[in-house]
C-alpha cells in the first residue's frame, strides 16, 4: 500500500492506494460515528463487508446507476442522516463507485454545513478520478454535475480488491478516465502504448496510483478549478458529456473516450494537433472502446455542449484539446462550427463502418 497527500486551502487529504488498504484502514473507523452510502449493486456485493468493517451502522442505499445522481435522491440521503440521529461528529463514508462518491460527498458538504468524508471507491473510475480532488455533485435540468460544491475527503480508500467484481464495461469506463491520464502525462502514455493488455488487473493496480499522482498535483494547484490546471482534467469531456445526457447507452468513461475522439478530430481541423499524435491516442481509443460508434444525431447531441461549465458564453464551446505529448490547449468554437464539426467526424465514423 502506497500514501499520498494532498494539501490544499481547504483539507489535507490522504489517499491510501493499493491491495491490502481496505483491510489496513477501513476498520480504523469502526467505532466512531459513521453513515454509509452505497447503491443497490455494491450493497448485493459487499453488504457483508460493511457490516464485518463497521459494524451495525446506519447504511443508505441508492438505486444503482447515473440516474440516481439528483437532489431527489440527495434530499432523501440528508434525510436519512437525520432519521438516523447523525450529529456534526459523524462521517460519511462514500462506499462505491462515482455516482455514491460524487452524491455523497455533496450530502457531507451540506449536512450539518459539514461532517467529516471518508471515500472508499469501488469502480476503477472511481479510484483512479472521481474520488480524488473534492468535486461533489448532482446531474439538474438535464445538465451533468449542475448543482454541486468543492469538498475534499479527509481519506480515501483505494483497493484493487473492489476490481475483480466489476463487470468489463465498468472496466472499459475507467480506462476511459485513464486513457485521458494518457493524454495529458507523457510518462503514462508511455505506460500505456507499451502494455499488451491494458485491460490486465494487475496493469490497472500500477497505473491507479500514476493517475492519482497526476491528479494530486493538479488539485494541489487549482483545487477550485480557476486557474486552467485542474479544466485540462477535462480532456474529452465536454463532448463526452454532452453525447452522454442525450444517448445515456453507455459508461461516462466510455463517452469521455467518445469525446475524446471527436474532439482530436476537432483539434485537428483546427489546426492545432498533429496527425501522427492524434493516432496515438485514436489507437488507444481503439483498444478500449473497438470501434467509436456513430451517434444517430452527432449534431443535436452536441449543442448541449454549449451548457458546459467551461463556456464562459453560451454561444461558444470550449474544450481541452490534447496537441502533444503530455499537452492540451483550450480551444474554443462556436457553437455552430463546433456542431458542424462534429457532424463532419461522425460522418467520416459512419462511412468507415460501411
Ligand atoms: P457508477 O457509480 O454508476 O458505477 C458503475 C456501476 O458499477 C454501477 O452499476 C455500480 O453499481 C457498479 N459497481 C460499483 N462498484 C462495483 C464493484 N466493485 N463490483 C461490481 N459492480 C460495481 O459509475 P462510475 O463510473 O463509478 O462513476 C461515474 C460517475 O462519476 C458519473 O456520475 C461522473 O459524472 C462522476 N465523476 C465524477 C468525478 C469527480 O471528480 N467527482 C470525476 C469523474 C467522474
Ligand atoms: N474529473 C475532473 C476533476 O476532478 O476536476
Amino acid at each position: 500500500m502506497k500514501t499520498l497527500k494532498i494539501d490544499t486551502p481547504s483539507c489535507r487529504s490522504v489517499i491510501y492506494c493499493g491491495r491490502g488498504a481496505f483491510e489496513e484502514r477501513a476498520p480504523l473507523l469502526k467505532g466512531q460515528q459513521l453513515f454509509v452510502v452505497t447503491d443497490s449493486n455494491v450493497n448485493a456485493l459487499y453488504s457483508d463487508l460493511i457490516l464485518n468493517t463497521f459494524g451495525q451502522v446506519p447504511v443508505y442505499v441508492l438505486p444503482a446507476g447515473e440516474r440516481s445522481k439528483n437532489l431527489t435522491k440527495l434530499k432523501e440521503i440528508l434525510t436519512a442522516m437525520l432519521t438516523a440521529g447523525v450529529t456534526r461528529s459523524c462521517t460519511v463514508v462514500a462506499f462505491g463507485g462515482g455516482v455514491v462518491g460524487d452524491i455523497a460527498g455533496l450530502a457531507a458538504a451540506l449536512y450539518m454545513r459539514g461532517v467529516r468524508l471518508v471515500q472508499i471507491p469501488t469502480t476503477l473510475l472511481a479510484q483512479v478520478d472521481s474520488s480524488v480532488g473534492g468535486k461533489t455533485a448532482v446531474d439538474f435540468g438535464g445538465v451533468k454535475n449542475a448543482v454541486g460544491t468543492f469538498y475534499q475527503p479527509g481519506e480515501v480508500i483505494v483497493d484493487p480488491r473492489f476490481l475483480s467484481t466489476l463487470p468489463i464495461r465498468e472496466i472499459k469506463c475507467g480506462l476511459g478516465e485513464i486513457v485521458k491520464y494518457g493524454a495529458l502525462n507523457g510518462a503514462i502514455l508511455d505506460r500505456l502504448t507499451a502494455c499488451s493488455d491494458i485491460f490486465d488487473l494487475s496493469f490497472l493496480e500500477g497505473i491507479t496510483y500514476d493517475c492519482i499522482a497526476h491528479k494530486a498535483r493538479v488539485v494541489e494547484a487549482d483545487e477550485r478549478d480557476e486557474g486552467g490546471a485542474r479544466a485540462t482534467l477535462n480532456v474529452g469531456h465536454t463532448t463526452g458529456h454532452a453525447f452522454e445526457l442525450y444517448y445515456k447507452r453507455l459508461s461516462h468513461g466510455q463517452f469521455v473516450l467518445i469525446g475524446m475522439y471527436y474532439e482530436l478530430y476537432l483539434a485537428q481541423r483546427s489546426g492545432c494537433c498533429e496527425g501522427a499524435y492524434a493516432d496515438v491516442l485514436r489507437d488507444l481509443i481503439a483498444r478500449v472502446l473497438g470501434r467509436v460508434p456513430a451517434p444517430v444525431d452527432a449534431a443535436e447531441a452536441a449543442a448541449r455542449a454549449r451548457y458546459d461549465k467551461k463556456n464562459e458564453q453560451n454561444t461558444r464551446v470550449t474544450m481541452i484539446v490534447p496537441v502533444g505529448r503530455g499537452q492540451t490547449q483550450k480551444l474554443t468554437l462556436p457553437v455552430a462550427r463546433y456542431c458542424a464539426l462534429i457532424g463532419e467526424c461522425a460522418a467520416a465514423i459512419k462511412e468507415k463502418a460501411k
